[in-house]
């Protein structure tokens, strides 16, 4: 055996990378980290649920090899002391589908996820979705993240084309470029995704021109959408789902906001009929999360659809995440428990999660229009969730239309980053389109995504100050 030479030798590992890792394409998104750096930045730029909004502040764990339990601090608990008394224990009655329990959930479980929360799982999809017709299945996945990859290595192979909005989630529009997906944009109106635009992009298909056949799937955030926080209502739904039925396209119903859509009245407003409630076919794929409701951390999502298509997809996380997190499964199954299951989830903390972010939204829209000069931004429709789409009024900016639209926006980006004030532009959501807009028309798809489910209220409150300023001092107003 020869000895080891012990000086260091220079390795060279981008020999060893897979083209998927060289191609890897990361969310625009990422951009906006150094400017959270800088002191004194106020952020609307990230969009991720409040703190004070996840429903477990600490926990205790009997530890006996230790010989003793250990407190876990949460947001706004840092003792022991701090926790509520622990209620007395009832094993559940027959029937009752939640029954979380460490002997079990601690085991490597079925790659679907384990039978009481899968229970649970189904008897919500039905008491809120219903969906009309009967081979459906549920598939637990690590969140919404997790179930769109998964549906794409299901589904598409390098070269594939996939509908997306036209201004899409970056999470998905990275990922699907890595994995050689080539995305087109379907336009979007204050109803969100147009029918007659997707169907004439179908409609107009030229493979060879293309290089390949029509898009399989459409991948649609429904509800507050990310970025564009519209609500598509039932009745557009009904008209995207009978284009995607004539041209056979699968529908990809990707809906962390679903239970944060604005509701005046609580548990009594009903929620938008999701694509799931309407899916006669079996063509929609539903992925659904905790992150937004429980929490992100929680790392626990669940799919819904036909049994044929999600026994694929649980193949792709056989081999990959082999089953749902234990631990996960068992805190959160506790909390529903605890919240007094379906009754509980739906007619109580439901409607409360929903009215902090909508409280906080209609807040935010009101401070726009409190400090931003009307002639420099659109506001739109709110529906809720943690975004606001703010269109910059470019055709009204003083270097338009001398400037490209793109360029004026950069400045004001940077204007605005000048104020110490921080939101995610339009470019980093854009998807490839079919159309070739004029400069007109361009000067008109320039937004900026601000997020308000963050801030303190007094930063609110300044952010748009410092917008107004940027704004004002950009188109001379
Ligand atoms: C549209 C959309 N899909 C998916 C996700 C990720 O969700 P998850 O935490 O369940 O992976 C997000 C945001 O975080 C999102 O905005």
């Amino acid at each position: 055996m020869p000895s080891i030479n012990p000086a260091p030798v220079q390795i060279d590992f981008s020999k060893y990378f897979s083209q998927e890792t060289t191609g890897r394409k990361r969310s625009q998104l990422k951009e906006l980290r150094p400017y959270f750096e800088i002191p004194g930045m106020i952020s609307f730029g990230v969009g991720i649920p409040h703190p004070s909004t996840w429903p477990v502040n600490g926990m205790t764990l009997s530890v006996p090899f230790a010989g003793k339990s250990v407190f876990v601090p949460g947001h706004g608990s840092r003792s022991p002391n701090d926790m509520l008394p622990l209620a007395p224990y009832s094993d559940p009655v027959k029937g009752d589908h939640l029954f979380p329990d460490l002997a079990g959930e601690l085991q490597y479980s079925a790659t679907y996820g384990t039978p009481h929360l899968l229970g649970w799982i189904k008897e919500h999809i039905e008491r809120v979705h219903a969906p009309p017709y009967s081979d459906w299945v549920n598939l637990c996945t690590a969140g919404n993240t997790d179930g769109t990859d998964a549906v794409m290595r299901a589904c598409f192979d390098r070269g594939d084309y996939m509908l997306v909005e036209e201004f899409a989630y970056p999470g998905l529009l990275s990922p699907a470029a890595t994995f050689g997906i080539k995305c087109i944009g379907v336009p979007l109106d204050a109803e969100g995704l147009n029918p007659d635009a997707l169907d004439d992009i179908l409609a107009n298909w030229d493979e060879q021109e293309k290089g390949g056949p029509r898009p399989k799937a459409l991948v649609v955030v429904p509800t507050c959408s990310n970025p564009a926080g519209v609500t598509i209502p039932v009745q557009r739904k009904r008209e995207i789902y009978s284009v995607c039925r004539k041209w056979e396209v699968l529908i990809v119903e990707d809906d962390p906001y679903c239970f944060l859509q604005i509701r005046p009245n609580g548990a009594d407003s009903p929620i938008v009929p999701t694509f799931l409630s309407l899916d006669t076919d079996g063509r929609v794929i539903r992925i659904d999360s905790f992150s937004k409701i429980v929490a992100p951390g929680s790392r626990l999502g669940w799919i819904t659809g036909h049994k044929t298509i999600v026994e694929k997809i649980m193949n792709t996380r056989e081999s990959a995440t082999q089953c749902p997190s234990g631990f996960s499964i068992a805190a959160v199954t506790a909390v529903l428990r605890a919240w007094g299951s379906h009754e509980g989830f739906e007619k109580k903390y439901i409607p409360h999660i929903s009215d902090i972010y909508s409280k906080r939204c209609l807040q935010m829209l009101d401070l726009l229009k409190q400090h931003v000069p009307a002639q420099t931004i659109e506001l739109p429709q709110p529906s809720g969730g943690m975004f606001l789409w703010v269109r910059l009024k470019i055709e009204n900016h003083p270097s338009f239309p001398a400037e490209d639209p793109e360029e004026i926006s950069k400045r004001v980006f940077q204007s605005m980053i000048g104020e110490k004030i921080l939101m995610a532009p339009s470019e980093f959501f854009k998807a490839p389109s079919v159309n070739t807009w004029s400069t007109e028309e361009e000067a008109r798809r320039i937004y900026v995504r601000i997020s308000f489910s963050l801030p303190p209220a007094d930063e609110m409150e300044e952010g748009c100050r410092r917008m107004g300023r940027a704004l004002a001092r950009e188109w001379k107003c």
